[in-house]
């Protein structure tokens, strides 16, 4: 059934022709002959108008059917041709399809009866043929202007075919690929995850996952994948992949999530510094920090000391085996390159190239532990408060970077560490100041009350050497114990305010000068609350005369109300009063005082000190 279709019959003999178009006239009336008597002709007529098919006779003058069938394709003329032989020409026939012809016929008695049908299959067979072409042609277009990477795979995961975007992706061209297996382009601890997926897809399912991809230059690409399968005929003949760059926004991922990180440590350090600690103590918490946040090999903090820097904090100080070289002094003159770097006020971050040259002066080996095995490059970055240089961090890195040895942001996280470091060396040194200050005040007092009271010196020495016995023994945190220490020295300090003829009387007191004398917590509170930093020792003074029982002076505390220094300071004193000379009496001596610690535990005194105590007197027998 041909409609329209336009036959161009390539044929010398007119009898021929006539007898064709008759059977084309009777089968397919709509079919339009256009009749060329030799191949020249043929051509001819194909250079001025389109043709639905060619029928060519293979024995023409001048060209024969073959030659002119070369000819079309040469010229590239989208045209089917059928080749008509004359009997037993059958193996012309065979060449004849081989380079390319729809069709042949053999021209036997009635073979123009079927002429019209066989011209008809071919127009049909073109036409699908042709729309198959241009639909892969669509396809294929689509594929090349995607902007995503699409790429066909086997069953096996061979790359079946891939578009060019892939070159920007992974540094190799789309024909570099075609027929190696896409595994090769993942990163092999993405693989396991990547062949999961490409299981599940050849079994007929979607996936979608985030993997990477290994570049050329063996940087590595983050991409989005989503899979299919690849159906023919009802089967999986293979997958379906479509890549997306994704890299920038795992970064943008990445980097919030760093920089969450950095915030977290920054309220850390800052929740370091406005605890109590002690700055060695706080210097060890920034080294580590410093260690895990920035995650480097080592870090070392030293302080500037009198033109030397002493390793003061080092993390890690176990794990592996190295000296972490605490307490090591290195005199900055002998260090010129790092009193130059000190003078700049600036980091500095040394490549394996830099270290190397720097290196060659054993003390700076040492210095930056360089020699540690396989410390590639270290970061130098000085501590700075106020324009002054107060130390310096070192951190050391083993591990060989793919780019930089130490990046800016890792170096910023640092020298904001450093600058929380500083603040902390300068805040301890005033307190140091401060303290000293203080300390002098109270001791010029203490010492005026020496002078008044001739037993509160001895006294005092005593209460202070069993007092860090007995915290000792009742595991007693640093802070606490400074705080005793402080209790212990100036308990007794009201007494200042007490005039010396009760004081010193060498008599018992009366009712109303026993009264008078026990004012002397609260004077002692009164005067050390108008020293600031003293201001935690003001309760510990206050009721150091509070008994267990609730029945002590001035507030009548009882049990653990009573702060743990003062009820250590109460046994303390009652013991030390036992086993002193009074102006009026002897010491009744160690045994009795004892005795009496033992009868009063659990009302006068907290059982748990007099039992730690009796336990110190146990292990210091020649102590009095
Ligand atoms: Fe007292």
């Amino acid at each position: 059934m041909l409609e329209n279709d336009h036959l161009l019959l390539v044929d010398d003999d007119p009898n021929q022709v006539e007898l064709i178009k008759h059977f084309f006239s009777k089968q397919s009336p709509n079919t339009k002959i256009t009749v060329a008597e030799n191949g020249r002709a043929c051509l001819e007529k194909l250079s001025h108008a389109r043709f639905s098919v060619v029928l060519l006779d293979y024995s023409l003058p001048a060209m024969d059917g073959l030659q002119v069938f070369e000819e079309i394709q040469r010229m590239k003329y989208d045209v089917p041709v059928i080749i008509v032989t004359g009997r037993g020409s059958e193996g012309i026939a065979v060449e004849a399809m081989k380079k390319g012809v729809y069709d042949y016929v053999v021209k036997k008695s009635g073979y123009e009866n079927f002429l019209p049908a066989v011209v008809g299959k071919t127009i049909e067979r073109h036409f699908l043929k042709t729309r198959l072409a241009q639909s892969e042609e669509r396809y294929q277009r689509l594929v090349e202007c995607a902007s995503d990477v699409v790429c066909l795979v086997d069953l096996k995961g061979k790359i079946v075919m891939i578009n060019d975007r892939i070159e920007k992706l992974s540094g190799y061209s789309s024909d570099m690929l075609a027929g190696k297996p896409l595994l090769q382009l993942i990163p092999p601890e993405d693989q396991i995850l990547f062949q999961k997926n490409f299981k599940e897809v050849s079994e007929g399912l979607r996936v979608r996952l985030e993997n990477r991809i290994l570049h050329k230059d063996k940087t590595k690409n983050w991409v989005s994948i989503s899979g299919g399968p690849l159906l023919e005929k009802g089967a999986v003949a293979g997958a379906i992949f479509i890549l997306r760059d994704i890299t920038e926004q795992k970064q943008t991922e990445m980097e919030l999530i760093r920089k969450n990180k950095e915030l977290r440590l920054l309220l850390e350090v800052g929740n370091v510094l406005v605890s109590n600690r002690q700055l060695d103590q706080l210097l060890e918490i920034f080294a580590r920090q410093l260690t895990e946040a920035i995650v480097t090999t080592y870090s070392r903090i030293f302080l500037l000391q009198d033109d030397k820097l002493v390793v003061r904090a080092v993390y890690p100080i176990r794990g592996f085996s190295w000296n972490p070289g605490m307490q090591e002094i290195f005199s900055v003159d002998s260090l010129p390159k790092i009193k130059e770097i000190l003078g700049e006020k600036r980091s500095i971050v040394m490549t394996p190239e830099m270290l190397e040259e720097i290196c060659r002066i054993d003390h700076i080996k040492k210095f930056l532990m360089s020699d540690l095995n396989g410390i590639q490059s270290v970061a130098l970055v000085p501590l700075i408060s106020k324009e002054e240089i107060l130390g310096m961090i070192v951190l050391g890195e083993r591990r060989k970077w793919e780019r930089s040895p130490l990046t800016d942001s890792q170096i910023a996280l640092c020298e904001a560490i450093a600058h929380q470091a500083a603040i902390a060396v300068e805040n301890a040194r005033l307190f140091q100041d401060l303290k000293g200050a203080h300390f002098d005040t109270i001791q010029a007092l203490a010492e005026t009350l020496e002078t008044k009271d001739a037993y509160t010196k001895v006294h005092s020495d005593h209460t202070l050497e069993y007092a860090m016995a007995v915290a000792e023994k009742l595991n007693l945190s640093e802070v606490d114990k400074e705080l005793l220490k402080y209790a212990a020295i100036f308990h007794d300090i009201g007494k200042i305010g007490i005039p010396d003829s009760i004081l010193n009387k060498p008599a018992r007191l009366t009712d109303e000068e026993y009264e008078v004398m026990k004012t002397h917590p609260e004077r002692g509170a009164n005067i050390l609350r108008k020293i600031k930093f003293l201001a935690p020792v003001v309760p510990l003074v206050l009721y150091h005369q509070e008994m267990y029982n609730g029945k002590g002076y001035p507030a009548g505390l009882a049990g653990e109300a009573i702060p743990i220094q003062s009820r250590i300071v109460a046994v303390l004193d009652a013991y030390d009063a036992m086993t002193s000379n009074r102006v009026y009496r002897k010491s009744p001596g160690k045994e009795y005082a004892i005795s009496e610690l033992k009868k009063y535990a659990g009302s006068q005194f907290d059982p748990k000190v007099v039992e730690a105590f009796l336990k110190v007197l146990e292990e210091n027998p020649s102590v009095e």
